[in-house]
């Protein structure tokens, strides 16, 4: 029985093996998939165990996905990009770092129908999973992308892979037509935003990583005001499918009986 397993800090509430078991059960793949709560001191022994086939794929998440890459013997140009890998697999004795952030937020924004070529966007949060938003937006030729994170040095940072970035200070807020909370503010239900709606404008697009719970202050808010809104629910389920297909070969099958299925 082949076994895969996502790593991270805080991992309880990850709901990847809910999705990754189901998946293998439809499939009939003889497979198990589970989590597992790691520190940095673990990492390396994570990998031993990749390459000696007794882990057959892992999905990193936070705070891992750039700390992993000093353990892989190779990244895909996607995980080189962004400096972040979201998914492992073995490739002829190597073991590789890929990211499927990317194609995940590029598929939920697809399935929305709004087009992001020529738009001007603000992405509120420069945490783990920013860089990989960022290059999502720029392959679909978005006009321009400006940062706004609590602690301006890590928006900074961000200019080292990404040097067309606009850095604005937290707080500060002008017109844009596309506003991506990034944060993990609102993960709780009673946290809000500070954000200053009254600036950005009418009928915006307001997309939130978040989709537990399925509409966060922020989003709430940008609905009241008549705006197009979106949480992160299609992103999770597109990245997870990317890295089913490379350590399966299998397209699992995403319709709204497995939303249902996993409360989203
Ligand atoms: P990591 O930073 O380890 O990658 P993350 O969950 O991916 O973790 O990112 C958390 C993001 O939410 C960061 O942008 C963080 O801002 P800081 O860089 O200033 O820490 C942001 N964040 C978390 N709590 C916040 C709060 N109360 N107000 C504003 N931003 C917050």
């Amino acid at each position: 029985m082949k076994e895969y397993l996502v790593i991270g800090n805080p991992i309880e509430h990850s709901l990847s093996p809910k999705l990754h078991n189901q998946w293998i059960k439809e499939n009939n793949i003889k497979a198990i998939y589970k989590k597992q709560k790691l520190t940095s001191n673990d990492l390396s022994e994570l990998i031993s165990k990749i390459k000696d086939t007794k882990i057959s794929g892992v999905n990193v998440t936070v705070p891992f996905k750039n700390e992993i890459i000093t353990h892989l013997d190779e990244l895909t140009y996607e995980a080189k990009a962004t400096q972040s890998v979201n998914t492992i697999y073995l490739d002829t004795n190597k073991v590789v770092g890929h990211n499927t952030d990317i194609v995940g937020f590029e598929k939920a924004i697809q399935q929305t129908n709004y087009k992001t070529e020529g738009k001007t966007i603000l992405i509120l949060g420069a945490g783990g999973v920013v860089p990989s938003i960022i290059f999502a937006l720029y392959k679909m030729k978005a006009l321009s992308i400006t940062i706004c994170n609590r602690t301006k040095s890590k928006a900074e940072q961000l200019k080292n892979l990404f040097n067309d970035l606009k850095i604005i200070e937290w707080g500060e807020s002008t017109n844009f037509d596309m506003i991506i909370n990034a944060t993990s503010v609102g993960l709780n239900d009673n946290e809000e935003l500070d954000f200053d709606f009254s600036k950005v404008g009418n009928n915006k697009f307001f997309y939130d990583v978040i989709y537990n719970p399925k509409e966060t202050q922020f989003l709430e808010k940008a609905k009241k005001l008549g705006n197009k809104i979106e949480n992160g629910k299609k992103m999770f389920i597109y990245q997870a499918a990317a890295s089913f297909k490379i350590w399966h070969n299998v397209h699992p099958t995403i319709n709204t009986k497995l939303s249902e299925f996993l409360d989203l």
